[in-house]
């Protein structure tokens, strides 16, 4: 990565899409030959994007209109129907609601305070409790939940299907390992405030083959053989060239990030979460345990469980969202425009 890149934007507190202006012209040609190709659907743009973000992510990959057509393939796959699904509270209602609509009961799990995301132990209890057929790991805040590799390990043991939610974790990395690797399969949003973003998308990674043909079917009306009660979830292929200069890019935006934070807001913000060693966080969000003016807002104000009036009782959660802030830190590298 180039110096000029790194160098530090006094404007990376105000919102900005992720996204970088030099991918301008390219993105241009990418879109004249997807116009030029007459395939701009199922063509071959949609196939080059998968192939980046697979090399990226170090597993295979699926591109979808959603994170929610990404969350149903792999929640259908499961067969949670009438099944017990866990879930953090702490999340986006997406998660709890992608398992509702599959037709599986969700029971809600504690996080940790300090890394925001599920509690292995909470997790353990639960887990024995209500003998679940799936569960949501979801990597909040951009980094990868610290207790990933135990819950993957006891959901590898017990036969539970493990999803992990990785709309925020682009470009995240554990001593070299990527989000989506860990479970039995991980989704992405390229949502518009995300990291990286498309307006609207979403990827669904799988070290399963069979976990990725079923995702290819499912957002395709479950062509070709129609085994699979999928439905539309198809990337298009001129949202694929966005796409496709957007995870190029990916690992210079994180760097950028990295490097705001740790020059501009690591001495302002002592409170601020830490990660274990050999992390590296995508900093959708920079966590601090204060309560600031200043902040993007929280990451959740409201846990899943009380908005869906879920009488359980997550003590780090309820903590959570009113002890913590996020301080703005949006990719925009020097000179580029608002
Ligand atoms: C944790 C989490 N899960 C799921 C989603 C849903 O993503 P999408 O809007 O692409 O369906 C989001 C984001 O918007 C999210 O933050």
């Amino acid at each position: 990565m180039s110096t000029a890149s790194t160098a530090t934007s006094p404007d990376y507190a105000r919102f900005a899409i992720g996204f970088d202006e030099r991918d301008r012209p390219r993105l241009h040609q990418l879109i004249d030959e997807v116009l030029d190709s007459g395939r701009w659907s199922e063509g071959p743009m949609v196939k080059r994007f998968e192939h980046a973000w697979a090399a990226h992510n170090s597993v295979p990959a699926v591109a979808l209109s959603s994170w929610a057509g990404g969350a149903l393939a792999a929640l259908q796959f499961a067969q949670v129907e009438g099944a017990t699904v866990l879930c953090p509270s702490n999340t986006f209602m997406a998660t709890p609601l992608a398992a509702l609509n599959a037709g599986a009961r969700v029971q809600f799990v504690d996080c940790n305070r300090e890394d925001l995301c599920m509690s292995f132990k909470d997790f353990e209890a639960k887990a024995a409790k209500y003998k679940p057929k799936a569960a949501f790991l979801v990597h909040i805040g951009g980094h990868i939940a610290f207790e990933t590799e135990q819950i993957a390990a006891y959901c590898e043991q017990a036969g539970i299907f493990l999803i992990e939610d990785c709309a925020h974790a682009h470009g995240a990395a554990w001593h070299g390992r990527r989000p989506g690797t860990y479970g039995d399969a991980g989704v992405y949003s390229l949502y518009a405030t995300k990291t990286i973003t498309t307006g609207e998308g979403g990827v669904l990674v799988s070290t399963r083959p069979e976990v990725i043909e079923y995702a290819r079917a499912f957002r395709n009306y479950g062509k070709t053989t129609y085994d699979v009660a999928g439905l539309n979830f198809r990337m298009s292929d001129l949202t694929a060239a966005l796409a496709l200069v957007q995870v190029e890019r990916l690992p210079e935006i994180v760097t950028w990030k990295n490097a705001v934070a740790r020059t501009e807001l690591d001495p302002a913000y002592p409170s601020r979460l830490e990660l274990p060693d050999g992390m590296t966080s995508g900093l959708y969000k920079y966590i601090v345990f204060d309560w600031l003016d200043r902040s993007t807002g929280r990451v959740y104000d409201e846990p899943c469980h009380r908005i869906l009036d879920h009488q359980v009782n997550l003590p780090n959660t309820d903590w959570v969202a009113r002890n913590h802030s996020c301080v703005p830190l949006y990719y925009r590298p020097q000179g580029q425009a608002s």
